[in-house]
């Protein structure tokens, strides 16, 4: 088993947290929406890192047949937490309003572009695989996990 599952199951813990020790607007639904898609996709990568591992024939088989299973539907859950996450971002500025100075605010407007470029990488990479693309979008991943994280903390 990869250590990314569990680190994914605090970062998970961690946003829960944040998102219900405050006031539920709907920008924050909106927010969470997206949060939860990414992480969905995320743990693709400690799939594969399990598959990947030290682990027996017979596992590694189990986890290749659900990595399959799940696969048609990544591209949606990709395209769906962009979308959530425009619709946080839209929701967020309407309320507050642009002020540079907010943390929140500059921490999240780097994760959205940062999505953007994810899921463009996706698409690129599902209709015409090259090694470079393919390291792009897990690069791209690896930075939003932080960003996010970033975001949701602070
Ligand atoms: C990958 C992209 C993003 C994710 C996953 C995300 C997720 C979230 C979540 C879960 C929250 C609620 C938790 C908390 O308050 O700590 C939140 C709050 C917030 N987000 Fe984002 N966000 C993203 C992008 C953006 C963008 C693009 C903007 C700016 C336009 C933005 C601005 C904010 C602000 C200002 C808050 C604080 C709202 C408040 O305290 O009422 N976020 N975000
Ligand atoms: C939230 C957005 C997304 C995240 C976090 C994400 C994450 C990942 C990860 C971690 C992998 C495995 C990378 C590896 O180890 O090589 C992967 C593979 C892949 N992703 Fe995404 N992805 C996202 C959106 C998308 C979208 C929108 C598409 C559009 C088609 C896409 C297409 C693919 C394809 C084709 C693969 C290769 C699958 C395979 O070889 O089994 N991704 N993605």
């Amino acid at each position: 088993m990869s250590k990314w599952f569990f680190i994914n199951l605090v970062f998970l813990l961690v946003a829960l947290w944040k998102i219900f020790s405050g006031y539920i607007g709907i920008h924050i639904i909106f927010g969470a929406l997206g949060l939860f898609f990414f992480l969905y996709n995320w743990t693709r990568h400690a799939v594969f890192s399990t598959i990947r591992s030290d682990i027996s024939r017979k596992q590694k088989i189990k986890f290749a047949k659900l990595s399959k299973k799940v696969l048609p539907i990544h591209k949606y859950t990709g395209t769906a937490a962009l979308i959530f996450v425009l619709i946080h971002a839209s929701f967020v500025i309407s309320l507050f309003g642009f002020q540079f100075q907010n943390l929140k605010l500059l921490t999240g407007l780097l994760a959205g572009i940062v999505m953007i470029l994810l899921v463009t990488s996706g698409w690129i990479r599902w209709f015409k695989t090259t090694y470079t693309i393919r390291i792009v979008h897990l690069t791209l991943g690896f930075t939003l996990f932080a960003l996010a994280l970033l975001h949701i903390i602070l």
